[in-house]
């Protein structure tokens, strides 16, 4: 195992396709509005807008919640037709579409078609009232995708026009020239959010959206870390020649079996981020465990395919954060209390007393950089399959190694209550 936890570094590359971040996440859901309660109520997402039968959309109604920089939309078809209806029977509520938002959606698309992605939505203009979006999407693991969005400057040349240059609004953004480790490191909204007229779209979100402002009480969530997909057995390195090849990606850190394994739930994984570490995709396959069945290989069997694992939201202050979201009803995982005995001989000195990580059930991990603090829902789903992480980062860039072994004798004694072990 010559790959073991090896950080690769690469200097700050433009990303070939012109992809700035993550513009959102949409999860399809059997019922939009009762989830739109649990992320609002539990996890202190307002929301911000809506598109269903009172706007004009008879085919799906959605809701876009945000918190800080995350943008959630969550969709439910609102007949059988409807392909969200397939995907829903499938793979029960999941994420179809972790959406970027980019230089020139027909930039992006085109070059991704011709680096080897699938088709999904050709190049098209989203448009209402409020102006115009351009909007493409190409597939990846499963049955996710990624959507493509960019917005024109008035005046500016339009996307379709440009043949794949960087276009007037290139410079236009938040593309941030720092590792995107801390929440300041990319502050700031869409260009959607101007109301100043000054593009071509000008509504709350994306053009068959209208604004509905319902509060939650924010717990402190600020931006997206990362995104974890779980893949078949053996397919790790098809995924991640993906994000390299097609999306431009590189490898981030790579971590083996030898780090990443308990008597039964092993896996591998290889972080993929853009060359601005702004977008950070880890890969998951399974491994053979001593006779038990990887948690991968469980979330699989349960999601009927490969998909959309963990979603890492990263926060300031993760003691008041992961207090609020106990509070209000969000479960996580725990790892026995003999863990947080032997933090002082792991991690050395920290800021947080660990009496209160201990209560909170909140774990550390320390790199070469400093350290950082996670913890894991269990899956908010009945099925076994999609969860969140809720981390802080003081300097460390890693993803908690050394916590994998204790959290997942803990993910075990889910999965074996589960029956799935
Ligand atoms: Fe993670």
């Amino acid at each position: 195992m010559i790959t073991n936890t090896t950080t690769e570094t690469a200097e700050a590359v433009k990303n070939p396709l012109g992809l700035k971040k993550i513009h959102h996440v949409e999860f399809y859901v059997g019922n939009a509005k009762q989830a739109e309660f649990y992320y609002r109520k539990a996890f202190g997402f307002s929301r911000i807008a809506y598109s269903g039968l009172e706007t004009g959309n008879r085919e799906t109604t959605s809701y876009l919640l945000r918190q800080s920089n995350i943008n959630f939309v969550l969709t439910t078809p609102m007949g059988p037709e409807h392909p969200a209806a397939e995907h829903i029977k499938q793979h029960g509520d999941g994420v179809k579409d972790i959406a970027f938002y980019v230089e020139d959606a027909d930039h992006a698309f085109n070059e991704s078609v011709k680096r080897g992605a699938r088709a999904v939505v050709e190049p098209h203009d989203l448009k209402d009232d409020n102006g115009s979006v351009r909007h493409a999407a190409v597939a990846t693991y499963g049955d996710t995708i990624h959507s493509f969005i960019s917005y024109n400057r008035v005046g500016g040349p339009h996307p379709s026009k440009g043949e794949g240059s960087n276009g007037a609004n290139g410079t236009e953004g938040n593309t941030s020239s720092a590792a995107g480790t801390t929440p300041s490191a990319q502050s700031g909204g869409h260009p959607s959010l101007n109301k100043d007229g000054s593009y071509e779209y000008s509504g709350p979100f994306l053009p068959g959206f209208v604004e509905q402002n319902v509060e939650g009480e924010p717990t402190g969530l600020m931006l997206i870390d990362h995104i974890v997909g779980n893949v078949e057995l053996g397919k790790m390195n098809e995924w991640c020649d993906f994000y390299r090849d097609v999306m431009g990606f590189h490898r981030y850190i790579t971590f083996d079996d030898k780090d990443i394994s308990t008597e039964y739930s092993a896996l591998m994984s290889i972080v993929m981020s853009d060359g601005q570490h702004n977008i950070k995709f880890p890969i998951n396959e399974p491994a053979e465990g001593k006779g038990g069945k990887s948690q991968i290989q469980e979330y699989i069997d349960f999601y009927r395919s490969a998909g959309a694992q963990h979603i890492a939201l990263l926060c300031r202050d993760v003691l008041y954060t992961v207090g609020k979201l106990q509070e209000n009803g969000i479960e996580f995982l725990r790892v026995p209390d003999t863990y947080y005995d032997e933090i002082p001989a792991r991690v050395g000195e920290i800021d947080e007393d660990i009496e209160d990580l201990k209560r909170l059930g909140i774990l550390v991990d320390r790199d070469d950089e400093g350290y950082l603090l996670q913890i894991f829902t269990k899956p908010v789903e009945d099925r076994p399959t999609v969860f969140f992480e809720i981390l802080q980062r003081k300097g460390c860039k890693g993803f908690g190694k050394g916590n994998f072994k204790a959290l997942f004798v803990s993910i075990e004694e889910e999965q074996r209550r589960r029956g799935n072990l």
